[in-house]
């Protein structure tokens, strides 16, 4: 095939090109979320990259569960006060009703501010300044963890780098325009509801679907404000920094934490929109803690994971609530792990429950003894679910977690309860239930089957993609012009007008035409009728 020298030297050109630029890059995360299961996600990307031999920063508020040797973490943590106030809020929310996402987020803004406020303070800590200040630091792209935040895409500019979103969700309404993915509100169920496959939304559903995307707007007017001022706040000061409206508009690529194939919905997606669901779970599982082994391995009648995730802690919960709980676990004949932070003091002590304050919950997960998994409906949790085909029951307190909840109960993997008004006797019956009843694990591992049935894994997108990104530059030919066009524009509204206006005058016309025929007849039948 090559004749000539000449040639191999430019076929080893053409090689280094496409592989070069993206070998050992530069990566930078950032990633001040105040949600455990949000960093999970995001720094399990990271992992991945650093694992590729990339040099990844990150920058976070809380202290990562997932880390890797390679990734130098930068932390600015939340003060005392800052954290009280935060497991309050948590706390306040988790005994409240917020079963409507849309609603239950403009009833968290004022909590939000916190967030965001947080959020602002993390970009102006010296260590991030240093980041773009120091000029021997250099980074080829910038992963932004999505939490309605886009004030810190001024960072990437500040850096000079293309950026990559990391969203915790899936498409949806809330990030649609970073890349001009496009609202389909008459087929896609809103974030945190769902339609049964194969079907299509009702007119009642799609009423409610229409309402909650115009709450979701007021929800990205006003979070889009804030952000806006954050963006003067902390930028403000650089007169080469462009406007807010021009940062918005430069983002490469958003990974989305789902799998439309198996989880839908079924809808378009630009070409940046990219998924990446089940980044966060291991391809095959690391060997369980020596205890965690020989409960689950002697667990002749099968065994019970729960977890109530890491933002409701044991004490968050009604003391009754825990009572009623122990009393129903530790009369089953299945042996439970329970995630509990207080060692010291527990529900109960009972043969059959093993409490744990840290849990690889991934890993028990894929123990074939694990029959279900108590938890309450965060989205990761039913994603390990999902993944290892385990059915669940819910307990959802707040958030998002309602919505996932009935999204799963709706596909058939398992029931849900609310968490707030849990009694004996409806939580005896549901686990006993899903033990019994083989259709839950049935629907569960079908779906898990076509989960896992994929061109690429999740991490081999991660990796791929950010290497497209840093090759191309931020690949900005990937870009949808729905992001630089106005609303009037990308709806046609100055073409539905244009139109109208056709119209009406043709209207006039014709009954200016025929005004005229009509009084030429009535004057012809009067003559006549003179004559
Ligand atoms: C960390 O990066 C160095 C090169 O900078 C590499 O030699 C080493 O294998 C990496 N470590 C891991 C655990 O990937
Ligand atoms: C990794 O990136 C950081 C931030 O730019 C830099 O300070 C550090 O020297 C880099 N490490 C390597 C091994 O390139
Ligand atoms: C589980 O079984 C092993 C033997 O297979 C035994 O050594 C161990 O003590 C048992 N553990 C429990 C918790 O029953
Ligand atoms: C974003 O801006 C940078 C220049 O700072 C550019 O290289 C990149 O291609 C842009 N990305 C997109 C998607 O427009």
């Amino acid at each position: 095939m090559v004749r000539h020298p000449s040639q191999l030297l430019f076929l080893a050109i053409a090689i280094a090109t496409l592989v070069g630029g993206s070998q050992g890059a530069n990566i930078l995360g950032l990633f001040p979320s105040l949600s455990p299961s949000h960093l999970i996600i995001q720094m399990a990307a990271s992992k991945v990259l650093a694992e590729k031999g990339h040099n990844v920063t990150v920058v976070t508020v809380l202290e990562p569960v997932v880390t890797h040797k390679n990734i130098s973490l930068i932390q600015v943590p939340l003060t005392k006060e800052e954290a009280q106030q935060m497991s309050d809020t948590f706390e306040a929310m988790s005994k409240t009703d917020n079963s409507n996402m849309a609603v239950s987020m403009l009833r968290m803004m004022g909590q939000m501010d916190f967030a965001f406020k947080k959020n602002a303070e993390t970009l102006k800590d010296d260590r991030v300044r240093d980041l773009y200040l120091n000029k021997d630091n250099k980074f080829d792209v910038v992963l932004s963890g999505y939490f309605m935040n886009e004030v810190q895409l001024g960072l990437a500019r500040k850096v000079n780098a293309p950026v990559i979103v990391v969203a915790t969700l899936p498409p949806n309404q809330l990030m649609n325009s970073l890349i001009g993915n496009p609202l389909e509100v008459a087929y896609v169920p809103p974030l945190g509801d769902s339609v049964e496959k194969g079907r299509t939304m009702s007119f009642l559903k799609r009423l409610t679907g229409y309402t909650t995307s115009l709450f979701f707007g007021i929800i990205t007017f006003l979070t889009d404000r804030r952000n806006r001022n954050l963006y003067k706040e902390v930028f403000g000061d650089d007169p080469s920094m462009p406007e807010y409206s021009e940062i918005i508009k430069n983002t490469s690529l958003i990974f989305y934490a789902s799998h439309a194939p198996s989880e839908g919905p079924i809808r378009p997606n630009v070409p940046a929109a990219i998924e990446i669901g089940g980044i966060q779970i291991k391809d095959t599982p690391d060997p369980l803690p020596q205890n965690m082994a020989d409960f689950l391995g002697n667990a002749t009648d099968g065994a019970i994971l729960l977890s109530l995730g890491s933002n409701v802690k044991g004490s968050h919960l009604k003391p009754d609530t825990v009572v009623k709980m122990f009393n129903v676990l530790s009369k089953l004949k299945q042996r439970v792990i329970w995630k509990w932070e207080d060692l010291e003091k527990t529900p109960g002590k009972s043969d059959n429950i093993l409490y744990s304050k840290w849990l690889p919950q991934d890993d028990i997960l894929a123990h074939p003894k694990v029959k279900l998994f108590i938890n309450h409906a965060g989205k990761g949790g039913i994603t390990e679910a999902q993944y290892h085909g385990k059915p669940m029951l819910s307990l959802p307190v707040f958030g998002d977690q309602p919505g996932n909840a009935n999204g799963m109960v709706q596909k058939g993997f398992g029931l849900t309860l609310s968490l707030l008004t849990l009694e004996e006797q409806p939580f005896r019956e549901a686990i006993l239930e899903i033990l019994s009843n083989p259709q839950y694990t049935q629907k569960v591992a079908s779906f898990s089957s076509l989960y896992r049935d994929r061109p690429m894994t999740a991490r081999e997108s991660v990796v791929y993609w950010t290497e497209y990104v840093i090759r191309h530059h931020g690949a900005a030919h990937l870009q949808s012009p729905l992001v630089h066009m106005n609303w009037i524009a990308a709806n046609n509204i100055d073409i539905y007008a244009l139109f109208a206006v056709i119209l009406v005058i043709i209207i006039l016309l014709l009954k200016a035409v025929f005004q005229f025929i009509y009084r030429r007849c009535i004057s012809k039948t009067k003559k006549e009728k003179i004559l």
